[in-house]
């Protein structure tokens, strides 16, 4: 059962605003575990992004309701609700972005990977459907094969994101359609801990606060490089290695303070939203476009890593295609300066971080 319902829009598909007065073009987003207690307040913030022409929610169960009420918000996007299996092609069909919030998350005493057992199976269904539903587009240009979009952009929110990536990763090389500039860690709230944290330590204003977090999403592989963050603000070593332990331990806060009732939600909605937003300006062609993302990788021996990632992605539009080539450039930012408490760091998670990758590829494979 789908339900549609067209918010108040404009008669053009085609919007007018934001950089350089491009035309703002038609984005599908989906949310892949969108009843839930990330995918709900998710949903409502993709619904207030303009970005944003259609949003598909779908989960097992309860996405009508969510679905309703969401559309019912008198923005850009149309709202569509999917329920169940049976309607997960329809909900990807023709996809820009696919955020997955879908998975169970941690109760106080556990560990992330802990909910792999449930998780990876999840998301390994998940990821089959996108690379068998979601756009698969490639350009020849005199028998060279210049470009090819394997899939929708992927954003992993489900935990362990430092296996479930490489699932998917994995999942996608076997169906033909991995394409690694496509496939995002979800590692925002990490981002967004370290500024909040940081801004209250240093006193300064949280809004002008930049911190890159690189590494995984997981305990010690969250490794939030404060000797980069900005503004400059001279805190002692004890205040550094504080506000490191709680950045890494950002997650763990939440479990317990909800004391059973589940993770981190409200400000994990905000942090997707962001990595969402960022996505979309990217595909637009916005210039420089930087999020903190756990994406394959080759600054470091480990195959996938969070860092500063710049998208210059070119939109999956046919006006598009012959600016695939030339504009579709995309790097992975290095490290930069670390300070020495950051080497120790770096060094420090690559084995858990490692081996969670490991994990991923072989449950994968099975
Ligand atoms: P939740 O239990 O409230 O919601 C999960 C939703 O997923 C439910 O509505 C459920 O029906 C749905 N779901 C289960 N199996 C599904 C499937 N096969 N297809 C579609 N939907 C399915 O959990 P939550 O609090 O929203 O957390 C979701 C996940 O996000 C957890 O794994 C959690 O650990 C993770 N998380 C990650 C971050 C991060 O920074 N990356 C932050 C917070 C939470
Ligand atoms: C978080 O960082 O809040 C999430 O990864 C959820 C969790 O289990 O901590």
């Amino acid at each position: 059962r789908s339900i549609k319902s067209l918010a108040t829009s404009p008669s053009s598909h085609i919007l007018r605003r934001g950089y350089a007065s491009e035309a703002v073009p038609d984005r599908k987003v989906a949310v892949l575990g969108a009843a839930g207690g990330i995918g709900q307040p998710l949903a409502l913030l993709m619904k207030l992004n303009p970005l944003v022409s259609s949003l598909a929610l779908y989960d097992i169960a309860n996405t009508p309701g969510v679905a309703a009420d969401v559309g019912h918000i008198n923005t850009r996007s149309e709202v569509s609700g999917y329920s169940g299996e049976a309607e997960l092609g329809k909900a990807l069909e023709g996809a820009d972005v696919v955020i997955i919030p879908a998975g169970v998350p941690r109760k106080p005493g556990m560990t992330r990977d802990d909910l792999f057992n449930i998780n990876a199976g999840i998301v390994k269904g998940l990821c089959q459907a996108i690379a068998k539903y979601c756009p698969h587009v490639s350009i020849e240009i005199l028998l060279k094969q210049v470009c090819l979009y394997a899939t929708a952009l992927v954003n992993m929110i489900s935990n362990p994101v430092n296996s479930t990536v490489p699932i998917a990763a994995e999942v996608l090389k076997k169906a033909g359609k991995y394409d690694e500039k496509r496939l995002f860690g979800v590692t925002t709230l990490d981002v967004v801990r370290a500024k909040t944290f940081y801004a209250g330590k240093a006193k300064v204003p949280v809004a002008e606060v930049n911190v890159p977090v690189v590494g995984g999403h997981a305990g010690i592989t969250i490794l939030p490089l404060f000797s980069q963050a900005t503004p400059k603000a001279n805190l002692s070593d004890a205040e550094i290695t504080a506000l490191t332990k709680r950045t890494q331990d950002g997650g763990t806060e939440v479990v317990e303070a909800k004391a059973g009732k589940g993770s981190a939600t409200l400000s994990m909605a905000y942090a997707g939203a962001i990595f969402a937003d960022a996505c979309l300006k990217g595909l637009n062609g916005a210039p420089d476009v930087v999020e903190c993302s756990y994406v394959q990788s080759t600054i470091t021996e480990l195959p996938f890593f969070a860092s500063k990632v710049p998208r210059c992605f070119a939109p999956l539009s046919d006006v598009a295609l012959v600016r695939l080539g030339k504009n579709g450039v995309e790097e992975v930012l290095g490290l930069g300066p670390l300070s020495d408490y950051e080497k120790e760091g770096l060094e420090k998670l690559k084995p858990e971080l490692q081996s969670s990758i490991e994990k991923g590829i072989k449950f994968a494979n099975q």
